[in-house]
């Protein structure tokens, strides 16, 4: 099948494809202080100097608390039906593990019924980065006491609302919290140690299977994925210094968590770091624990990296030569746009054996957009997800089996540490007023899903 670029429709998806558009909990929800919730690593993350963009906080955020009705009527309004949201641990176990917060139990669940009434299907992922502050004091994603920690947490959840959702995301990029929160220092919690980040690695991919495990015996019928960060890692040059950073990182960045989910163990290859994880966490004894048959896997994709040797750089030995050095088109994150890696992204993940189904679970892009005469002319945000949805019909032509597609974002929120300047949104926020605008892509979508 070669469609043309610009003359498909959202019939050649099929009649079963899930349309949806995803948000996160700290990212949307704000009343970060009330209704007792208790604080996130991100709600003290933010009070620390220079982290967060114009010093920016989560604390209201898009008030999606209090909005929350206007805000499904619209998801509903731009044609989804699906909303994949988050649960925020720390408003339903203030302290993370103890005393239920009664009143946050409640939220989940207005939300979960008002997205029912709307027809719109709820995904609903455990953990997308707001771990309870409390848990971090005890060593958070670093400490073994995680397991029981989180494990405590979904069956709450799955207790509470198994009846209503039966579709779970377990963990939202794994590599993704546990690289910038733990090793970087970059994202909440700031921590910069690689043994920390061994030790979160780790404990990340027993969580994960761990989870699955408990959604599968507490919820009858559930469908059960969890989400990978991935990126293709593209050598800037063919020397053998490049071919090798470009390993090491595509070990990082694609191969780290779902190889033990599907139960291979840790990529094993000449990379010292490997070895350090091994021996750090005793892996070897824990490659079943660390598999689990999930029903599908959401592929989260929003650039190719290209890389090149750096021996400034320790143990990983490699940087990035960044989109606007090599002055190919980006987005205002400054994130290569390039729908033909995505295609290939998705077909690499596939062609791993065990893979069931694939979700894109998130997918899309931040552009500088500006609110003129209460108009939004996202033009550069339409032609990106055309082309994008375009690779995604490419790769399903090759046989790659994917079954949905959210979009990321409902609307403009809190982007971790580059804040409220990174807009995502179908629609725009005005942070200071809550004023919500349908921007020229929400109304793409719009079209596209209502199309007769
Ligand atoms: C993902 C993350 C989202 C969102 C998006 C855009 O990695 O899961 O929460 O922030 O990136 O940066």
């Amino acid at each position: 099948m070669t469609l043309h670029p610009d003359k498909w429709t959202a019939k050649d998806f099929g009649e079963d494809f899930i349309w949806g558009v995803a948000m996160a909990a700290a990212q949307n929800e704000g009343a970060a202080n009330s209704y007792g919730k208790g604080p996130s690593i991100w709600d003290n993350f933010s009070r620390r100097r220079g982290k967060i963009r114009d010093g920016a906080r989560p604390a209201v955020a898009c008030d999606f608390y209090h909005r929350y009705k206007d805000d499904l009527l619209l998801a509903k309004a731009l044609g989804f039906t699906a909303f994949r949201f988050s649960i925020s641990w720390p408003r339903i176990l203030p302290e993370g593990i103890g005393t239920v917060n009664k009143e946050g139990i409640a939220f989940y669940h207005r939300v979960i019924d008002e997205c029912l009434h709307l027809g719109l299907t709820p995904y609903v992922t455990l953990y997308h980065w707001d771990l309870p502050a409390a848990l971090e004091k005890e060593g958070g994603w670093s400490s073994h006491l995680m397991g029981k920690w989180f494990n405590r947490y979904v069956t709450l959840c799955a207790e509470e609302y198994g009846a209503k959702v039966k579709d779970w995301i377990v963990l939202n990029e794994p590599f993704g919290f546990t690289s910038l929160g733990y090793m970087l220092g970059r994202h909440a919690p700031g921590r910069m140690a690689m043994s920390s980040f061994l030790s979160a690695v780790h404990h990340a991919a027993l969580a994960q299977a761990d989870g699955g495990r408990i959604l599968r015996k507490l919820v009858p019928g559930a469908h059960i994925g969890t989400t990978f960060s991935c990126s293709e890692v593209i050598p800037y040059t063919q020397s053998p210094e490049d071919l090798q950073a470009a390993k090491r990182l595509d070990i990082l960045m694609n191969r780290l968590f779902i190889e033990p989910t599907l139960g291979k163990g840790y990529p094993r290859e000449d990379f010292r770091l490997l070895e350090r994880l091994e021996l750090h966490n005793k892996a070897w004894k824990y490659t079943d624990r660390m598999a689990f048959d999930f029903d599908f896997i959401g592929i989260q994709n929003y650039f190719p990296t290209v890389v090149r040797h750096n021996s400034l750089i320790p143990v990983i030995q490699a940087s990035e030569v960044k989109a606007r050095t090599r002055k190919v088109p980006h987005t205002a994150m400054g994130w290569e746009i390039n729908p033909g890696s995505f295609q290939r992204i998705l077909s690499r993940f596939w062609r791993y054996g065990g893979v069931k189904k694939i979700l894109v679970t998130e997918s899309g892009a931040a552009f500088r957009d500006s609110l003129v005469n209460g108009v939004v002319d996202d033009y550069q945000r339409i032609e990106y997800y055309r082309a994008y949805l375009h690779a995604l019909l490419m790769a399903r032509a090759e046989g790659v089996n994917i079954k949905g597609f959210f979009a990321w974002t409902l609307m403009d929120n809190f982007e971790w540490a580059e804040g409220f300047r990174a807009r995502f949104g179908l629609i725009h926020v005005d942070f200071a007023t809550q004023l919500r605008t349908i921007k020229g892509s929400g109304y793409w979508f719009r079209d596209l899903l209502n199309a007769p």
